[in-house]
């Protein structure tokens, strides 16, 4: 069943009821200034970072879902509606919610009038602007009033939750004219306060929660919207909000339209005041005064519109196959911005109080937006590694704000080193830039320590390289990227992390995924000594690897696939000698991507395993069979109920890893089918199901164990984002940037027929026509760049070219 559709030419969701199985939500901002909104216009607004600068408040876990967003209710005669549905609920005449591309429209109808929400952030200033139209649809005239509502959260909104002794005395604002200025604690230590402005003349406004309505009423019946009448009240303490009331009038046939404006503002310390507890408003001023017109509205949405189609078009596919072709050019490279700006802060399912940036989560994402906005992932790549400590391990997240590494989660995540060399390497091959190489980087953000990059990278090397345990494969830390598998943490009391009791390292439990880690992005680090002219360090490193190599032919294969790790005593996970978790899905992705097996068809072996014990109708589960008991020796992974999460759940983010690994081996039909199964388009029609966006992934899907099999949680904020774009764009369609220039090597089911990418890379435009007149599988017969043949799959990059015209037959 599906609750909307898609409509590509807008590149647009349109969702045509309030009733979604659960809020579907959109991201607005590119830069510094965000908004979450749901399709009932529920969400939050916020400045840098979701936890420090929050601007407006949300309500977690509350018994009506999706409460507080930024609402504009409509009173018509005794009728009380919201254009987006919530929060009255008042049903409506029609409904349609168009999530788009850094935007959202809403357009709701009840008895007559007609009432269309556009909303957006600048590209570049931080500022919410909504338009808001409203039509007189009917034969007579109409006289109706138009209520804003949002509710100030006090900036810090984990402490606006709990500290409520001091909270609720702070709470202070500021009204002129139609402007209003949430200003708590701006007397104080903070130079920024929030502005809610609307371009027009109002009957009324209100900035206290209890009297907008009324103390024992929530949002859905606010006493001062059903009398009809904002009191004008200038808060102090309690619970601040900015209210805007608009009495209108319209003829049959008539539309009126305002601006309202919701922006932050910052002052410098010496400047924050124009008289004596009067906030300083000049720049607020300013900034409104952009934003009067309807017309300067519309012309700043087509500005964000051109700036995100200048992006979305760095690689644009037009194959026989509509959910693919949606997917890569709209909404998978929309996730990858999306995950690049949030990390794992802000979605429904994180609070944007929790975690800051992953180590591990960021250098992955890099993968999918690299290609987007290089600069970006150059400067990402710097404050990463910053973090990294003097022995090459690195602290496990860092704060946004400060980029600075959090201690209260701190190191021993061993796989977090061999990821900034995956990041560094894919930058490198998108942009050819080897001088971030040379960059000086601080350890612990000490530049007292700084070394170039490239050492950096050579230390997350030799991390691995001096952490082994007694199999010669790496030592597994905390746990390496399934966090929950923590083999020497042992934790046995309610309340302790899963991740962080116990010691942070045993001289035991090691880890196959690291291993094949080590070999695939240990390879690609010899590769970046090379290009730089040390090949004595590639040669070390490559001895390195095929020690690993044979380390993990040794004890990490278990006969019919690769084994998962070795416990504190030294017995196996993820093997046929097991109990419960048999096999796992991560390292058969990650060894047969690096390689190992491929020569021996041990890899065809542990695919096939995966097909026929992990496979499902929704995607490839995690591991099988699901832990049915707390294991104390595993940790977390065996906390969740079988089917949930790490436990046997279809964990979206490494089923690309395992449709790459089919590439490897050159099996292209069954690459796609794991690739359709995860597939948000692919699965629109069974959203009753599925329950999340169709538009974006989800972490997780409710595997086989699970009461609800197929159901998705933790949408949008998954590294499933990135590692998609890169198997579909890089292995399936393949075209793969590599350190020489574009490789050309598709591995595509056999009907999935002829197929023409646009790819900008390195600022040249590539035209790439991909013929597969014998329907195979894969396999580049020719290769004609500008009607040259070429031999290989790799084009030479030649920067002196703006276009290359490239037609690649497989055979
Ligand atoms: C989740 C993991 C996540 C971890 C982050 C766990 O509860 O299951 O998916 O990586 O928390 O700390
Ligand atoms: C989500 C975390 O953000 C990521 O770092 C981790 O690899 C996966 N969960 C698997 O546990």
């Amino acid at each position: 069943m599906k609750y909307g559709f898609f409509d590509d030419q807008n590149k647009e969701y349109v969702i045509t009821t309030p009733k979604t199985p659960l809020p579907w939500i959109n991201y607005l901002g590119c830069k510094d200034f965000f908004t979450l909104l749901s399709n009932t216009c529920g969400g939050y607004t916020f400045y840098k970072d979701a936890k420090l600068l929050r601007m407006t408040r949300y309500r977690y876990n509350d018994t009506t879902p999706d409460t507080n967003g930024k609402y504009f209710y409509i009173k018509d005669g005794d009728t009380i509606w919201n254009p987006g549905w919530q929060p009255t609920k008042t049903a409506l005449d029609s409904y349609e919610c168009r999530h788009g591309i850094g935007y959202s429209k809403f357009t709701g109808s009840k008895n007559d009038i007609e009432a269309a929400l556009v909303t957006f952030v600048p590209v570049d200033d931080a500022v919410e602007l909504t338009k808001v139209t409203l039509t007189n649809k009917g034969t007579s005239k109409k006289d109706i009033q138009l209520f804003s509502y949002v509710e100030w959260c006090l900036w810090n909104a984990d402490d606006d939750m709990k500290n409520f002794q001091r909270n609720l005395s702070i709470g202070e604002v500021e009204v002129v004219d139609s402007t209003i200025y949430h200003k708590t604690e701006y007397r104080e230590r903070r130079n920024h306060y929030a502005v809610y402005s609307v371009n027009a003349k109002i009957d009324g406004f209100e900035t206290s929660r209890d009297e907008f309505r009324g103390a024992y009423n929530g949002p859905d019946k606010p006493a001062a919207v059903i009398a009809g009448k904002l009191n004008n009240t200038i808060c102090s303490g309690w619970y601040p909000i900015a209210s805007h009331q608009i009495n209108i009038s319209l003829e049959a046939g008539e539309s009126t339209t305002f601006v309202f404006a919701l922006g932050y503002i910052e002052n410098a310390e010496d400047d924050k005041w124009e008289a004596p507890s009067v906030i300083n408003k000049k720049k607020a001023t300013a900034l409104l005064s952009k934003y009067q017109t309807a017309e300067a509205f519309d012309s700043a949405l087509a500005e964000l519109c051109s700036y995100w189609d200048g992006l979305l078009g760095k690689f644009h596919i037009a194959s026989k196959d509509e959910h693919v072709n949606r997917m890569v050019n709209i909404w998978n490279q929309y996730q990858c911005m999306v995950t690049f700006n949030m990390s794992r802060s802000a979605s429904y399912y994180e609070s944007g109080i929790g975690r800051g940036m992953g180590f591990r989560d960021s250098c992955q994402d890099l993968l999918g937006f690299v290609h987007l906005i290089p600069d970006r992932a150059r400067e990402r790549i710097i404050d990463i590694a910053s973090t990294q400590f003097q022995d090459g391990s690195a602290y496990h997240q860092y704060q946004p704000l400060t980029k600075k590494g959090n201690s209260d989660i701190g190191s021993g995540f061993n796989d977090d080193p061999l990821w900034l060399i995956a990041g560094t390497s894919a930058y490198i091959r998108e942009t050819g830039d080897t001088s971030i190489l040379e960059e000086t980087v601080p350890y612990d953000n000490d530049m007292s320590v700084a070394t170039s990059l490239m050492e950096h990278l050579k230390r997350s090397f030799d991390y691995i390289v001096n952490h082994k345990g007694p199999h010669d494969l790496p030592l597994i830390g905390r746990a390496d990227w399934n966090d929950c598998l923590n083999l020497n943490c042992f934790s046995e009391h309610p309340g302790e992390s899963f991740q962080c009791f116990g010691p942070s390292e045993g001289p035991v439990a090691e880890s196959v995924f690291i291993a094949g880690m080590f070999v695939k992005y240990g390879r690609e680090y010899a590769d970046l000594c090379k290009l730089t002219g040390d090949n004595a360090e590639a040669d070390r490193v490559l001895a390195e690897v095929d020690k690993m190599i044979a380390a993990i032919e040794k004890d990490g294969w278990d006969g019919e696939w690769f084994v998962r790790a070795y416990d504190a005593y030294s017995k196996k996970v993820g093997s046929k000698e097991c109990e419960e978790g048999q096999i796992y899905i991560e390292p058969q992705g990650m060894c047969v991507m690096a390689g190992v097996g491929v020569d021996d068809g041990n890899a065809k072996k542990a695919l096939d395993s995966v097909k026929e014990k992990l496979d499902t109708k929704y995607g490839v589960m995690i591991l099988q069979p699901a832990y049915t008991r707390y294991h104390l020796e595993l940790g977390e992974i065996s906390s969740y109920p079988p089917g949930y999460k790490e436990n046997a759940g279809i964990f979206c983010h490494n089923n690309p890893w395992i449709s790459i690994a089919e590439t490897c081996i050159g099996r292209g039909d069954r690459a796609f089918e794991v690739y359709k199964k995860t597939c948000p388009s692919y699965i629109e029609n069974i959203s009753e199901i599925h329950r999340t966006e169709p538009y974006v992934y989800s972490q997780m899907v409710a595997g086989a164990d699970a009461k609800f099999h197929g159901e998705a949680k933790n949408s949008w904020l998954t590294g499933t984002a990135a590692w998609t774009f890169t198997n579909i764009s890089q292995y399936i369609l393949g075209i793969y940037p590599t350190l020489e220039g574009l490789s050309v090597n598709p591995c595509t089911p056999a009907e999935f027929g002829d197929f023409n990418v646009t790819r900008v890379y390195r600022g040249v435009t590539y035209n790439i026509a991909i013929k597969n007149p014998n329907k195979v599988q894969k396999g580049v017969a020719s290769l004609l760049v500008d009607g040259q043949e070429i031999q290989g799959n790799i084009i030479p990059f030649d920067g002196s070219k703006k276009t290359v015209n490239v037609v690649a037959t497989m055979s």
